[in-house]
This record gives structure tokens, C-alpha cells and sequence, in this order.
């Protein structure tokens, strides 16, 4: 079996109601952390991982993603005549030439293991990436997925990107039982969104995972679960009982900019590193104290 991830799934098909009414005609994905969608961040750590095709599992309302990854002529023509090379540049950059987009409508709103699943004819037989838009993580150096990357071609098994959540949380998060505590270690046991005195642990799942691609045929045979949805919790859960999955804890700062609050803060700390910002963004905040 190879161990070079080339694909990745982006499962953006959902509404986006805790975003509302911001996301009533606009994809939750294109909100902006400063001046960038989330989705955009998401693409850009999987292109420095080395993924070259990007498959979105859209619905609905989403065509600004598609819009998003494709050439806008009209702009480029308009940037071009008016000499903003720096701008042009930017929008060209979005979309590097290596990588292709691949976009699949889930015509059912039946949950993320069922995105997953419209993957399959574009992924094949080979292991790819998951990644959530919603969980932002701030890598610094070295991206989450280039992390989870690397460590899958180290042990060839599927690996969930891990990090310890509030325990009083655990209800937000696929939970994982490990086996001891360390960076990369086998999982045991998980479960969707657990009450916290029914967890296993307060190991929490993050939006970052690499499968093997025979979590398609778990998929494919697992029913609802947690809230009436078809769980990618559920179809690794099974896919434990055939292969070796492993918890990996990421370096990095994940944002959970699914949430209002975490979508703020995302917002404060990135606009805090920009480079036209900082200085008078922090300025500014400190005024305000
Ligand atoms: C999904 C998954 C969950 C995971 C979480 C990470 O839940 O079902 O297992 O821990 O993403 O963000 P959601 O946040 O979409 O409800």
C-alpha cells in the first residue's frame, strides 16, 4: 500500500446555522479570519503537506467555494490594467498549478461520515486526508496535516489529529481511548460526542484525519448514529476492529471557529501577526483597556 497522501477531502456541505444569519446565503467555510476564508487556510495547509488534489463535498448555496478556487478573469484583467501587480499576485496564488479541485455535491444532509463517503470515487484506493475548515490550527513552522503526513509514512495506519479538550466538552468532540498518553499511540476505543462521565478520556478529536481508504467500506455499512447522522466516529470505530488506528497530538493552536468565540479569537490573534495590521490593531486593543 503507498504512504504518500495525495488527496484530501474538505466536507463543506453543511448550513452553518450557529452562523446565521451570516451564513444564510453566504458558506460558513468563506467566513474570513482577517482577510482570508477558513477554507482557503485549510487548502493552504494541505498543500504544504504535498496534497495536490482537493476534493470538496459542497451542497447547496456553496458555489462561492468553487468560485473561490477558480480563475476570476474579469479580476485578474481589472488588477492587471490597473497595475496591482501585489493583489494580482495574491489571487493568482490561491489555487497553485500542481493542484486540482474536485467538487461533489452530498445531495443528503445525512453527516460527515457520509461526506466522506462521496469521496470514494475520486479517492479510490489510496489513503487521504480529512480536514474540518471549522478547526483552524495555527502551526507556526511545521502545518498540522505536514505532521500527520509525516507520521503516517512512518506507520502506514489511519491517524486522527488529537488534542486534550475541556473535560466538561467532551460532548463536542469524538473522544478517543488511548493506549497511554504519549504523541502517537494506538487507539483503543472512540466515541461521538460522549456526556463526560460517560468518556473515555478527554482526548478529543480535532478536524485533521488521515485514512486508509477502507474506511469507505466501514462507511458504506454504518447506520446513523449520534444525532440521527451517519458518524465518521462510527465508521472508525469499525474500521478499528480490521486495522490499527492511531491518535496523533499535533503542535499547533487549533481555533474552533465554529463556534462564535472561537471564531473571534481566531480573528483578534491573526489580525495581532498580520503584516498592514499588528502594530495599530494591538494599538488599538490596549486603548481599549
Ligand atoms: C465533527 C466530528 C467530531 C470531531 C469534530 C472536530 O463534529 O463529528 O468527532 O471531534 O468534528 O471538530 P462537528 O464539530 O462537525 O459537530
Amino acid at each position: 500500500m503507498t504512504k504518500t497522501v495525495r488527496k484530501a477531502v474538505f466536507p463543506v456541505a453543511g448550513l452553518g446555522t450557529r452562523f446565521l444569519p451570516a451564513t444564510k446565503a453566504n458558506p460558513k467555510e468563506m467566513l474570513p479570519i482577517v482577510d482570508k476564508p477558513l477554507i482557503q487556510y485549510g487548502v493552504e495547509e494541505a498543500v504544504a503537506a504535498g496534497i495536490e488534489v482537493m476534493i470538496f463535498i459542497t451542497g447547496r448555496n456553496k458555489t462561492a467555494i468553487s468560485n473561490h478556487f477558480d480563475t476570476a478573469y474579469e479580476l485578474e484583467m481589472e488588477l492587471e490594467a490597473r497595475h496591482k501587480d501585489k493583489l494580482l499576485q495574491l489571487v493568482r496564488d490561491i489555487t497553485p498549478p500542481q493542484v486540482s479541485c474536485v467538487f461533489i455535491r452530498q445531495n443528503m444532509p445525512l453527516g460527515l461520515g457520509h461526506a466522506v463517503l462521496c469521496a470514494e470515487p475520486v479517492v479510490g484506493h489510496e489513503p487521504f486526508a480529512v480536514l474540518l475548515a471549522d478547526d483552524l490550527i495555527d502551526d507556526g513552522e511545521r502545518g498540522c496535516l505536514t505532521q500527520m503526513v509525516d507520521a503516517f509514512s512512518r506507520t502506514g495506519s489511519s491517524i486522527l489529529g488529537t488534542e486534550m479538550v475541556d473535560p466538561r466538552e467532551t460532548g463536542s468532540y469524538g473522544i478517543v481511548d488511548t493506549d497511554g498518553e504519549g504523541k502517537l499511540v494506538e487507539v483503543k476505543g472512540i466515541v461521538e460526542k460522549p456526556a463526560p462521565e460517560d468518556a473515555p478520556s478527554n482526548r478529543g478529536v480535532v478536524g485533521r484525519y488521515i485514512l486508509t481508504s477502507e474506511i469507505f467500506h466501514e462507511l458504506a455499512q454504518t447506520g446513523r448514529g449520534a444525532g440521527g447522522e451517519i458518524q465518521l466516529t462510527d465508521g472508525i470505530a469499525h474500521l478499528m476492529r480490521e486495522e490499527k488506528v492511531m491518535a496523533y497530538a499535533f503542535e499547533g493552536k487549533r481555533y474552533d471557529c465554529g463556534s462564535k468565540l472561537g471564531y473571534l479569537k481566531a480573528n483578534v490573534d491573526y489580525a495581532l501577526k498580520h503584516d498592514e495590521l499588528a502594530e495599530e490593531f494591538l494599538s488599538w486593543l490596549e486603548s481599549r483597556f
